[in-house]
């Protein structure tokens, strides 16, 4: 395996930073039953399902469900009808991520400044009021059919957005939480060719900067390869790593996800836990499906030679099979769950950072041959 690269610090002379980001607000994927959807993220992974807005609500075509887990916020929407463009996402998709929407002071700047740059526009600067307040939203397109929309909340003091109410049933006692904080980094996945493209984009219209680069050499098994590059903003907070196929003997993961998918898209977000052990034992339990890492991962010298000492016990990450890593700055715990719908696309990832900056580059190798062993089984490697 290759060293563990040094994260940049960001360019302290950088030009004043035109998108000042404040953090991701919500992700929204689109799905053809978001009610069963709803319930899944709320039994399984621990989300509260705070709002909805449907024909009940005054959205004729339409149903949103608002899921929350502390700083984490979903939305699961769905359309009512076939000829609506959600409907034709998700016939083409499958269940997938459509929005990643970030939280900014100023969403009529954030869209003027973007598509300035070269953002390809999707929806201008758009007010939605009702009595709790006002809102603004415009957003850009990224790769595939995956859009940013930039959301200006300041104003506003309601639930979530205009036409969303409190989600209750009646004696519902809804599951506990599973720990999860924050999304901490969405990663996409694009066609062999255009991972450059998104990183000139990302830089460009958003100016994020290139926090690290894996080629094909760092990321490879036996049988395929892939390439990624992780974009950042100015503090960090938002991590957005792309990735494409190499050329590999077999065929490669991200192919395998382009072909499903129909396209690039959203491979899996990373959500953040303060303590993995608790909150993958909770999720395990559940009947959440992680991949298995194989026994030989654990090995003590080696693992010790590779990470060093850490706090947690080896026999806890071998008997859960999380995984764990260490960079200059830190070392970082994480664990991968198997497609969260039927199409192997779109997974989740727990991670628990422990000082590290970076994404488990130590893990690749066990982890993608984790993923291969799974492909194999449904016939696509
Ligand atoms: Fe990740």
């Amino acid at each position: 395996m290759p060293d563990t690269p040094t994260a940049p610090t960001p360019d302290v002379d950088a030009p004043e930073d035109f998108l000042p980001i404040k953090d991701t607000d919500y992700v929204e994927f689109y799905v053809g039953n978001a009610k069963q959807a709803a319930h899944y993220c709320a039994q399984l992974f621990g989300f509260q399902i705070r709002g909805y807005r449907g024909p009940e609500t005054g959205t004729k075509d339409t149903v949103h469900y608002l899921l929350e887990q502390n700083d984490i916020r979903f939305v699961l929407t769905a359309s009512l009808r076939p000829d609506s463009p959600i409907s034709t996402h998700v016939h083409r998709h499958g269940d997938g991520v459509k929005d990643i929407a970030l939280t900014v002071g100023d969403a009529t700047q954030s869209f003027e400044e973007t598509t300035r740059r070269g953002a390809t526009p999707v929806q201008e600067p758009t007010v939605h009021e009702d009595e709790n307040g006002i809102l603004v939203t415009s957003s850009i397109s990224t790769y595939g059919d995956t859009i940013h929309t930039f959301v200006e909340r300041d104003e506003y003091d309601g639930l979530f957005f205009p036409g969303f109410e409190p989600w209750s049933i009646d004696d519902w006692a809804a599951p506990p939480t599973t720990g999860l904080q924050y999304v901490d980094h969405c990663v996409g996945n694009v066609h062999e060719g255009d991972m450059e493209t998104y990183v000139e984009y990302y830089a460009q219209t958003m100016g994020f900067y290139n926090m690290l680069h894996f080629t094909d050499q760092d990321i490879s098994t036996e049988y395929s390869a892939l390439m990624s590059k992780v974009m950042a903003n100015g503090d960090e907070k938002i991590k957005f790593p792309i990735n494409e196929p190499a050329e590999g003997k077999k065929k490669s993961q991200i192919e395998e996800y382009l072909e499903y998918y129909q396209g690039a898209g959203v491979q899996h977000i990373a959500l953040a836990t303060d303590d993995i052990i608790t909150t993958v034992r909770t999720l395990r339990r559940r009947g959440v499906d992680f991949l298995q890492i194989p026994d030989s991962y654990y090995d003590r010298e080696v693992l010790r030679d590779r990470v060093g000492s850490i706090e947690e016990s080896i026999d806890d990450l071998e008997e859960l099979s999380i995984l764990v890593d260490r960079d200059p700055d830190g070392y970082l715990l994480q664990i991968f769950t198997q497609p969260v719908q039927d199409r192997p696309t779109v997974f989740f990832e727990i991670i628990q950072r422990e000082g590290a900056r970076t994404f488990g580059t130590g893990n690749f190798k066990a982890l993608f041959e984790a993923i291969e062993r799974e492909q194999a089984r449904r016939g696509n490697l």
